[in-house]
């Protein structure tokens, strides 16, 4: 019998319960995967708290890797067998296999192994997003990227270092700094748990001989929001693309004329890759820079998909360094 990780009612990691999720024949333009290895993402948290109210019973997941087992009608361009990953919706990847669009799995190249596709399809493609669509890198520009050392964080400061950006990493420990700058950043601040974003912009001046920086990568939300938009220089962009810490707050647009004429975009990938071409040709990029080494996927740990409650508490707990993959 095929199982799956759901919750009826919003709630801490305890209300995340292992359940049987029976299988139908794939229906037109499905392919039915086998899961071999699920990613565990910041946005799963935002769901199974309330954060991002979705309709209940509620599966989860929006990321994994694993084997085509069957198709649906109409599916061309598929095998089964074939080895694919996936990072849309709708959600369903806390499964031991499921029922997903055809048009939106993305076949994996031999060179990445199906645990590292999920720790690197969502958060690689989000990175994508970011240095691709959000803003085109320029080498020797300053930027800021918050939680620098988490899944999407240490893919994005890779990327940026490659392509010659100075890059300020923020992270809550020294550890954390130590893995961060071995992707490649110049500089990492410590702001440890608890503690205070006050000082950042002062620190990010002075790093920035008082220019700033051009963009500020800002996935935390309430806690750095105000730090982020005071590290920018004039005419900076903060990508507020995340809300670790609360929801952020309202913006005042003349107050960013006022503050430099500053830019504050929400990217957002699922927007990105809608259409199944511009899903397949970030993918194909995406694979091509892991290939070349500018991006690689960091795993901080695997756990059995019945323990996603354990991994929603680590990835909360801001224990992590890189990502969690849930094994079926
Ligand atoms: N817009 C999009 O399309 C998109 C797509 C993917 C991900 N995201 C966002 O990107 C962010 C990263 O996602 P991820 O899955 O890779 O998670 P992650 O970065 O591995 O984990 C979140 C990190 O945020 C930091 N953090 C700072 N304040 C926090 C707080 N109060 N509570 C919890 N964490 C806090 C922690 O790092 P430190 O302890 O080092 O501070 C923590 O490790 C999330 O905000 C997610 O929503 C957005």
């Amino acid at each position: 019998m095929n199982h799956r990780i759901q919750f009826r009612a919003p709630g801490g990691p305890e209300v995340l319960e292992w359940v049987e999720a029976p299988l139908q024949a794939p229906g037109p333009g499905e392919a039915r995967v086998r899961h071999t290895a699920i990613g565990v993402n910041y946005i799963d948290v935002y769901q199974r708290s309330g954060a991002y109210p979705v309709p209940l019973p509620a599966a989860l997941g929006f990321e994994a890797a694993g084997v085509v087992e069957a198709l649906g009608a109409g599916v061309a361009g598929l095998d089964v067998g074939q080895r694919v990953a996936y990072v849309d919706g709708p959600t369903g990847a806390y499964a031991q296999a499921r029922n997903h669009p055809a048009a939106r799995l993305v076949a994996l190249p031999g060179s990445i192994p199906d645990e590292e596709a999920a720790a690197l399809i969502f958060k690689g493609l989000t990175a994508h997003m970011l240095v691709r669509r959000v803003w085109q890198p320029h080498r020797g520009d300053w930027v800021l990227v918050h939680a620098a050392a988490g899944g999407v964080g240490l893919i994005l400061t890779r990327w940026l270092a490659a392509e010659g950006v100075r890059v300020i990493g923020v992270v809550s420990t020294e550890a954390k700094a130590e893995t961060v700058k071995e992707e490649g950043a110049h500089s990492v601040l410590v702001i440890p748990r608890g503690g205070s974003y006050s000082d950042l912009a002062s620190s990010v001046k002075r790093i920035t001989g008082g220019k700033g920086v051009r963009v500020a990568y800002d996935s935390v939300g309430r806690d750095s929001f105000e730090g982020s938009l005071d590290s920018l220089a004039p005419f900076g962009l903060l990508a507020s693309f995340g809300r670790a810490s609360g929801a952020v707050p309202l913006v005042d647009v003349a107050d960013l004329g006022r503050r430099g004429a500053l830019a504050v975009q929400r990217p957002s990938l699922f927007p990105h890759v809608a259409d199944p071409a511009d899903l397949h040709a970030a993918a194909k990029e995406l694979f091509e820079v892991h290939a070349r080494g500018m991006v690689r996927a960091h795993i901080h740990d695997r756990l059995p998909l019945r323990e996603a409650a354990q991994a929603h508490r680590l990835l909360e707990s801001r224990a992590t360094q890189g990502a969690l993959v849930l094994i079926p």
